[in-house]
């Protein structure tokens, strides 16, 4: 449609000066029958501009629900992959392909299908940070809201393969009591939470409550008061008489909590460098207002799923989504 180089990964064309970049941003969204789906992580600008903000099943059951004719989705690239397998005719759009997922790229479809095939007879439960390569050879898809109460539906002697996250699937091992075969993968945010530091920030609030992902190590899911996805730690944290709370999950969340909780205190886990924001996941923070902008303007970039590997990724995707739906998630 638009002769537009895209070669860096994202519209590379300077915005208009002087424009009114949101009030543009709701006209294109309008005239093109566009909806923007934000995860809880990318900067505050974008949550407040998104027509749905959600975790990563969230984002995905909105998808699969969206009359809209674009996706727009401001997130990280395997969710906008899951968007376009559940909407293959739909156009996809992400403002900045390179936003990757380094617990995605922990998990090479290639060594992974040999691991897979080197364990026969296993059931296959990949997390939903992962290529649509590798949800080609799964059986089910999970997510962090979700991955308790899935595997849970597998009878008790059920062999199987989680992956690519081994902290969360540690965690799930010792929340049901399974023993699954895990992929030695990991997110590089969530790996760096210093237990040390967040036992020094106990002493200075001792009536906060710590909050922490499942992809954290498990020393601090150990500590943590309430251990869940984004949405389950922002429901914790809404729901909760406890006024202050220690966050051990990328700092993105920290925008939604103080939102949806005026009066409370939300302090973001320190990582073990303090020198870095590296609680800030750079992969998210490439999506930016501007080529949010860029993105709805020239459609593009678009997320392209090659039709084979979309043929066999929808179906763990579904089981997924049907799974959560008949318990109610
Ligand atoms: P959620 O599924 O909790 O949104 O987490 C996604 C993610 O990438 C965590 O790092
Ligand atoms: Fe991936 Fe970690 Fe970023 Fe989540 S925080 S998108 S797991 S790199």
């Amino acid at each position: 449609m638009f002769d537009v180089n895209i070669s860096k990964g994202y519209v590379d064309i300077p915005v208009p000066e002087g424009i009114d970049i949101v009030s543009e941003i709701e006209k294109l969204k309008r005239e093109k029958n566009a909806v923007i789906l934000a995860h809880y992580y990318q900067s505050g600008e974008i949550q407040d501009i998104a027509d749905f903000v959600g975790d990563s099943l969230a984002l995905a059951q909105w998808a699969a629900k969206t009359d809209a004719s674009i996706l727009v989705l401001c997130g990280v690239h395997f969710m906008g992959e899951t968007a376009k397998i559940i909407c293959p005719d739909k156009k996809v759009l992400i403002p900045d392909l390179n936003a990757g997922c380094s617990l995605a790229d922990s998990c090479p479809a290639d060594a992974f299908a040999e691991f897979v095939k080197q364990h026969p007879g296993y059931k296959v439960i990949s997390y939903v940070n992962t290529s649509a390569a590798v949800k080609a050879h799964t059986d089910v898809v999970v997510t962090s809201s979700n991955a308790r109460q899935i595997v849970e539906s597998f009878p008790a002697d059920e062999k199987i393969i989680f992956g690519p996250d081994k902290n969360l699937g540690n965690y799930i091992n010792s929340v049901t009591g399974r023993d699954m075969l895990l992929w030695d993968g990991a997110c590089h945010v969530h790996s760096q939470f210093s237990l040390e530091k967040i036992v020094e920030l106990k002493k200075q609030y001792p009536d906060a409550l710590v909050l922490a992902h499942p992809e954290c190590k498990k020393d601090i899911l150990l500590i943590a008061d309430k251990v869940g996805s984004t949405a389950a730690l922002l429901r914790f944290a809404t729901q909760s008489d406890c006024k202050c709370f220690i966050v051990a999950t990328e700092s993105g969340i920290l925008h939604e909590m103080k939102k949806n909780n005026p009066d409370k205190e939300f302090i973001p886990a320190p990582p073990n460098d303090s020198t870095c924001a590296c609680n800030e996941c750079n992969f998210m923070r490439l999506n930016t207002l501007k080529k949010l902008y860029n993105t709805l303007k020239y459609e593009l970039p678009e997320i392209i799923v090659d039709k084979e590997i979309a043929r066999k990724a929808i179906k763990p995707i579904q089981q997924m989504l049907d799974i959560s739906a008949s318990l109610g998630i």
